[in-house]
């Protein structure tokens, strides 16, 4: 069904549940708003009543595990954050509060500032021409990511990220494939064999990195900085065993920041855009508000929290005015209603690094260019890993008037 419903393109609509979830979509209908179904050998429940949503999200009495994580999509995302329980996810999680609390957040903006300028730098070649936006905001929130967790850059994690994008390719190409264990161990597939010798290349890699980390601080372990990889590194080397991780932790712990440090942010990036370049009335008015608040200046931690306006999008029409009041009012106190990044304890850790860095992009996009889209533009939204433009965003970015001069 759903490789079907992604085969074609759709109307430009936000109603995109029937063509992402086809198969879930048809039987809420058919059997209701909770109902259980056989995925192979095993029974899956579907819950969207909120109040159940709410309650295994919350999961206050720890009654409802992480599913299992196997397959094509352990080898991306191994026994990190993402995936771990209990006593090791806590650990995990405690060092990931750390890197990505307020204070070090406000130390990153800068590294945010010049990622974003560099890439409209790379625009400035482009301009009234037709501009990719989502290959565009792949290389930015690359960029940020590797800087600011990693201490390095895009063209240093290159190779990492490439692999992790091949796997993450052949996961959904895999997603709705039910694999018998021991048969697949036996029989092995091309995407066996390749997603095998993908996770070797990139645990290899971040060996590499992790060992360029530890030479550059000397071995002493103060040195190791406060950057998310020096607190891995520094927690591979904890005194008490208590604290201590192992170096496969920190190999699996990089590549869930790896990759979920950028793909989320870039397909949040890019839809953002379309709907700006379609909707220019609220263009224009992100655009005064971040004129108001930072003129011709780069963007700072005060006045990124209190950009408004754009923020919040409904499943089936565009109407950001909705959250005018805050996310709590527009949902009438329902956080089950509306959550993109989670709920409860397993909540995104980098909720406020992703809304940060976008904010950042936006201002600093709006204060140069208006955009519109390009008659070129499929909609075509699919899954890999999140819900992406199958074939990009095209728009057109124009010089506003008058900006020239100001960001020369
Ligand atoms: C627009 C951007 C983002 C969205 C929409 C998003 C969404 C989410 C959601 C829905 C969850 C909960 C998953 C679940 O309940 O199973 C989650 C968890 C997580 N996110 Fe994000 N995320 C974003 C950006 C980021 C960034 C930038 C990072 C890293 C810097 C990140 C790291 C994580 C991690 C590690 C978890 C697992 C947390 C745990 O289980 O304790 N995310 N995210």
């Amino acid at each position: 069904m759903r490789k079907e419903s992604f085969s074609k393109p759709m109307n430009l609509t936000h109603h995109i549940f029937p063509r992402i979830q086809p198969h879930i979509h048809t039987w809420i209908n058919g059997y209701g708003k909770n109902f259980m179904y056989w995925y192979g050998p095993r029974a899956q429940l579907v819950v969207t009543e909120t109040e159940l949503v709410k309650e295994i999200m919350n999961n206050r009495d720890k009654s409802y595990p992480k599913a299992d994580t196997e397959g094509f999509l352990k080898k991306l995302l191994g026994d990190g954050l993402v995936t771990t329980e209990g006593e090791k996810w806590a650990k995990l999680r405690k060092l990931a509060n750390h890197a990505f609390h307020a204070e070090s957040l406000k130390n990153m903006t800068p590294a945010m500032i010049s990622s974003a300028e560099m890439m409209l730098q790379r625009w400035k070649e482009q301009e009234g021409k037709e501009i990719e936006v989502f290959e565009e905001f792949r290389l930015l929130t690359s960029e940020v990511i590797s800087r600011t967790a990693f201490g390095s850059s895009y063209l240093e994690g290159q190779d990492i990220f490439d692999m992790l994008r091949k796997l993450s390719i052949i996961i959904s190409r895999n997603a709705f494939k039910v694999r018998i264990p021991f048969l697949s161990w036996l029989l092995k597939s091309g995407d066996d064999i390749e997603s095998e010798k993908l996770e070797q290349g990139i645990r290899d890699s971040i060996i590499r990195i992790i060992a360029k980390k530890e030479k550059s601080m000397n071995g002493e372990v103060r040195n190791f900085g406060v950057d998310f990889l020096g607190l891995l590194v520094k927690a591979n080397h904890d005194a008490d065993e208590g604290n201590r991780i192992t170096v496969q932790d920190v190999v699996d712990e990089c590549k869930t920041f790896y990759i979920a440090g950028h793909e989320t942010t870039t397909s949040l990036l890019a839809w953002t855009v379309l709907l700006l370049a379609i909707h220019t009335d609220w263009q224009e008015k992100a655009r005064q508000e971040v004129l108001d608040l930072f003129g011709k200046e780069p963007p700072n931690s005060d006045g990124i929290s209190r950009l408004k306006t754009i923020w919040g999008e409904d499943a089936q029409l565009f109407k950001p005015e909705r959250f005018s009041e805050g996310v709590a009012k527009a949902t009438n106190n329902n956080p089950a209603v509306f959550l993109p990044f989670g709920l409860g304890p397993r909540s995104c850790v980098g909720l406020n690094f992703a809304t940060n860095e976008a904010k950042i992009a936006l201002t600093m996009i709006l204060q140069r260019y208006a955009f519109t889209l390009s008659p070129a533009y499929i909609h075509s939204p699919i899954v890999i890993l999140t819900i992406r433009p199958k074939h990009g965003v095209q728009s057109r970015a124009d010089q506003k008037q008058g900006q020239r001069d100001n960001f020369d």
